[in-house]
């Protein structure tokens, strides 16, 4: 846990006590419950928000530059307003810079500030630790310059600056689960739509509990990237037939029937995990509505089966974190959640059971793998929001 007191200390000796008193925003991390790989190709996700994230302690200044410094990096930088749209190869600040780029382009009138952002999400874990520094920028720079954008606008800002400024082509369900989230709530978002929901997340004796494979993620990017372009092949291949935008528009029986119009076997097996993963998704949330948490454990693990053969983005770490955790008495569910090759897993486990759990899966992860790996009982937390 982030210490704010610690926190603002830190801000006051970097920046001085001068001026305005500083504002607090948090923004948190995401796990994704089920729903992988569908929000770039219009279907649906559950992801929920967590209680771990970034914080951002800022305040206005007149000096014409905005101060970037964190206490998870060493880099630090100051950037005069006429410079902000340069991207500093390589840095942590080129979240914040874009966010600031695409506000600007909303309207915002630029403004010099100091910032210090810290985060306590495990970075490059799969849990969003960029979409959370993102939204935590867009909130609070929209409340402080008076730019009054929507909060949906700020999602789909911190989205853009992702994609365009950072240069990581993601979906939105990160920016959207980390911006639109409540407590013990997961989020059912149409990516195609944006329609969305607020599931309560009535999980009764049960726990989420995340692993952390601690696997460095290498290619994830590229990897990403050709996932993508799978899916925009299968659906070239399938407008030869049926004139749809992405995969999310097919139900399982029109895709049995157009199919045979994939004649790459790669491409077909990825478009089969992205239309079954929705199925899977719209069963879970009727599953979880009615109580039936058995149900909604089996479709975790139908998910993961369906990202290792069919999508092929798991590995041996994950993998091995599923089947070991399938063992394990107590435990309803398990698969990998974000975009995969590494980072982490949530398991769906009996309260009862859950230290047993970390026990177990932590000692047979490490005796197969050679990997420690990190655990997190997680609780489910709000979107981005000032606290103080
Ligand atoms: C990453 C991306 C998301 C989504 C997931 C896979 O987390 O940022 O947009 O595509 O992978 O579901």
């Amino acid at each position: 846990m982030v210490d704010l007191k610690e926190l603002k200390e830190r801000f006051f000796s970097l920046y001085g006590e001068r001026g305005k008193t500083p504002a607090v925003y948090f923004a948190p991390g995401r796990v994704n419950l089920i729903g992988e790989h569908t929000d770039y190709n219009g279907g649906y996700v559950f992801p929920c928000a967590l209680n771990f994230g970034t914080y951002l302690v800022i305040r206005p200044n007149d000096e014409g530059v905005v101060r970037f410094a964190s206490t998870n990096f060493d880099f630090r930088t100051e950037v005069p307003l006429d410079r902000l749209s340069e991207k500093v190869d390589d840095q942590w600040v080129n979240y914040p810079l874009g966010v600031i780029n695409e506000m600007i382009d909303q309207g915002m009138e630029p403004a010099g500030f100091d910032m210090l952002f810290s985060g306590d999400i495990p970075n490059g874990a799969g849990l969003s630790s960029s979409a959370s520094i993102e939204m935590v920028t867009a909130d609070a720079l929209n409340d402080l310059t008076g730019t009054s954008l929507s909060r949906l606008d700020l999602v789909k800002i911190s989205q853009r600056a992702e994609n365009e400024f950072v240069g990581m082509n993601c979906g939105i369900m990160d920016q959207f689960a980390v911006g639109m989230g409540k407590a013990n709530h997961a989020v059912f978002l149409n990516c195609d739509t944006l329609d969305y929901e607020l599931v309560p997340l009535k999980l009764k004796d049960h726990r989420l509990v995340i692993t952390n494979t601690n696997k460095q993620r290498k290619l994830t990017d590229s990897k990403y990237n050709e996932r993508r372009a799978e899916c925009e092949k299968a659906v070239e291949y399938i407008r030869r037939e049926k004139p749809i935008r992405n995969l999310g528009e097919l139900s399982l029986a029109e895709f049995e029937r157009l199919q045979h119009l994939i004649p790459d076997e790669t491409v077909r097996r990825r478009a089969y995990h992205v239309i079954s993963e929705d199925a899977r998704v719209l069963e879970a949330i009727h599953a979880l509505k009615k109580g039936d948490l058995k149900r909604f454990g089996e479709l975790m693990y139908e998910s993961h089966a369906s990202l290792r053969d069919n999508y092929e983005v798991t590995g041996i770490e994950l993998d091995t974190l599923v089947d070991e955790a399938r063992q394990i008495e107590g435990v309803l569910g398990a698969r990998m959640t974000g975009a995969g090759f590494g980072g982490c897993t949530v398991s769906l486990v009996e309260k009862d059971r859950t230290d047993a759990f970390i026990e177990q899966l932590d000692k047979a992860y490490n005796a197969k793998t050679g990997l420690k790996a990190d655990f997190y009982v997680a609780e489910v937390g709000d979107g981005a929001k000032r606290i103080e």
